[in-house]
């Protein structure tokens, strides 16, 4: 059954979720974070994540902004660091990530082959649009889907299912593309066929699930969605 519709896991997939901390990190006056913006940006984003799966298994529930706020605050301190206007410094650079490079091109290409395709992702609605403006590819998105509309955090059933509720398609139908290993394998269980795009070469989630494909990149997307 060829696939229909490609989907995209945002932040770390399309964009560069390291890259506040690094452009923060290059800015005159942020002397702090230049010999530690790589254990802060890792810090910041495992905890941001550690925060959407403890707040999906509690039930409390809030948006994505917020525990990207309650992430860089534990990594700040972690690091030593209070100094508030780097934190707002970092902060707004989250809303404007650099894309990977080969983003644009990418999601032109499966558009040119009639694919439909979308962003599925932990992001508020708001945080969404800015970043996809950010990097100018708004055009070649069909749509922009955020886990608000369900009310909780992925990986929960009921955000994968937002794709065949917009779509009108089945699960076979859609190639789910996402750079977290744990989101690849969760929506590989849901039923989604999954690429895995490992950029730094990790080892492979231990989940019951381990997606079909993997990628170093973007790159190939469009003619792994033609095989399929
Ligand atoms: C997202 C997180 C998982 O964009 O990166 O959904």
């Amino acid at each position: 059954m060829p696939i229909t519709t490609c989907v995209f896991d945002a932040y770390g997939t399309l964009f560069d979720v390291t890259s506040a901390a690094r452009r923060a990190a290059d800015e005159p006056g942020n002397a702090a974070l230049q010999d530690n913006w790589q254990q802060i940006a890792r810090d910041w984003r495992q905890k941001q994540l550690q925060y959407t799966w403890l707040r999906a298994v509690t039930g409390a529930h809030c948006d994505f902004w917020e525990v990207t706020q309650n992430g860089l605050d534990w990594a700040l301190e972690n690091a030593s660091i209070s100094d508030p206007h780097l934190r707002e410094r970092l902060l707004a650079l989250y809303w404007e990530l650099a894309a990977y490079p080969e983003v644009p091109a990418m999601l032109a290409a499966l558009k040119t082959a009639g694919y439909r395709t979308a962003i599925l992702s932990n992001g508020s609605p708001d945080m969404l649009q800015a970043a996809v403006r950010s990097a100018g590819v708004a055009g070649d998105l069909d749509d922009v889907l955020s886990v608000e509309t369900a009310g909780v955090f992925k990986p929960h059933t009921s955000v994968y299912e937002l794709v065949g509720k917009r779509f009108d398609c089945a699960k076979h139908d859609v190639l789910f593309v996402s750079s977290n290993g744990w989101d690849a394998g969760c929506a590989t269980g849901y039923g989604f066929n999954c690429v895995w795009v490992n950029r730094a070469a990790e080892p492979v989630d231990r989940l019951p699930w381990i997606p079909a494909h993997s990628t170093k990149d973007l790159t190939d997307i469009p003619a792994l969605a033609a095989q399929l």
